[in-house]
């Protein structure tokens, strides 16, 4: 049983799938690179993603959505293409390495970084972010929902903030696009980092950066984009000057159908169901002895994950235990935020994180959250 959806979500509707292998099978080509029939229809394709997406976020003008390989690869363009030495960020200790980590890269060749320190909740307060700005601040970066604990950030506020001050707005969507209705330009993103292959229900290998008319961005990849061939400078248009090189067209036609999926469904309808498996699976893990369930007392604070941990016990060890005895994968130990654990009071240990998706069942959790009771008994019996 899967319920590891924050890390990718799995299954994926049928369509997904009949897309990947219809445009595998059926198209083939690289789109932008010829005039025959097969090159258009990728181009369409390819047109047809940017287009659909842009709607879904409230994007109007769909050539500002670069596509990328995950998220990561949307987080480093973000920050390696408008960030120079002598520049101020502002980021949160509730941050995944994909954020961070590029920002420890750009220190050292001397781009300032503030990490403003998250509540024990993992919401970050709006006053001690407009604490941290500086006359040279150049960016505020944040995740909309933490990948460790499910906490919902004050992202409009937050924008406010940078509409203030004129710093970018850099949002970490990876846990909260297909989840979450996110209006990039009603809320004054000035870049959005989104992940395909999580809550959009799209293959791995998929994600985009959105970047705001208002941002100068230096490409960080340079090669053939079909366009300006003579130039010996990488073309500076959007999209194709950041997208060099053939793009994963199977993989952006299943993102396609994983978005009209969820536009179909109703992306609220969606929401109101995960959040009601999060819910039962929280009032049941509270009913175990010795549990923690971590993240914002309020529910509705918090979306897609469940993170929690059994006194006395290695998460890591309830997680094997979970796969090998009643097959279930969940994921354990730091989530690649540390420093979010650092705030939680859950680090080293990590927690044992829980994320249903729109094909998990109520039974699902039922079975999830016996077997959660029958492995604590196992391994406090046992030690
Ligand atoms: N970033 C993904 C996670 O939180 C992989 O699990």
């Amino acid at each position: 049983m899967y319920l590891d959806n924050a890390a990718t979500s799995y299954p994926k509707p049928e369509a997904v799938y009949e897309a990947v292998l219809r445009t595998m099978r059926d198209v083939g080509a690289s789109p932008g690179r010829g005039g025959y029939r097969q090159s258009l229809e990728s181009g369409r394709i390819l047109f047809n993603a940017r287009e659909t997406i842009a709607d879904f976020f409230s994007i109007s003008d769909s050539s500002r959505i670069i596509f990328t390989q995950n998220a990561t690869g949307a987080l480093n363009l973000a920050l390696q293409g408008t960030l120079s030495a002598g520049d101020h960020v502002i980021t949160t200790t509730m941050e995944h390495n994909s954020l961070l980590r590029p920002l420890y890269a750009l220190r050292n060749k001397g781009v300032e970084l503030t990490i403003v320190a998250a509540g024990r909740d993992g919401v970050v307060t709006v006053e001690s972010i407009r604490r941290a700005v500086q006359v040279n601040t150049r960016m505020i970066a944040a995740s909309h929902v933490s990948n460790v604990c499910g906490a919902v950030q004050p992202i409009q506020r937050i924008s406010d903030i940078c509409r203030e001050t004129g710093a970018l707005f850099l949002v970490d969507a990876a846990q909260s696009a297909g989840y979450l209705p996110i209006e990039a330009e009603r809320l004054a993103i000035d870049l959005l980092a989104v992940p395909g292959h999580k809550g959009l229900l799209g293959p791995s290998g998929t994600g985009f950066l959105y970047v705001a008319p208002r941002v100068l961005l230096k490409p960080v990849i340079q090669g053939g984009t079909g366009t300006h061939s003579t130039a010996e400078e990488q073309p500076l248009i959007v999209p194709d000057g950041f997208e060099a090189g053939t793009h994963n067209l199977p993989g952006l036609a299943g993102l396609t159908a994983g978005v009209e999926f969820i536009r179909e469904r109703g992306l609220l309808e969606l929401h109101r169901y995960e959040q009601g498996l999060l819910g039962q699976a929280e009032h049941a893990l509270k009913n175990i002895s010795g549990v923690t369930v971590y993240g914002p007392e309020i529910p509705s604070e918090r979306c897609s994950v469940l993170s929690f941990t059994a006194d006395g016990i290695d998460t890591a060890l309830l997680a094997v235990e979970l796969d090998h005895v009643f097959d279930i994968a969940v994921r354990a130990g730091l989530h690649c935020a540390p420093r979010a654990h650092q705030t939680l009071g859950t680090y080293p240990g990590g927690t044992l994180r829980v994320s249903p998706g729109c094909f998990t069942t109520s039974e699902e959790i039922d079975f999830f959250t016996d077997a959660v009771v029958q492995s604590v008994r196992k391994i406090r019996t046992s030690v």
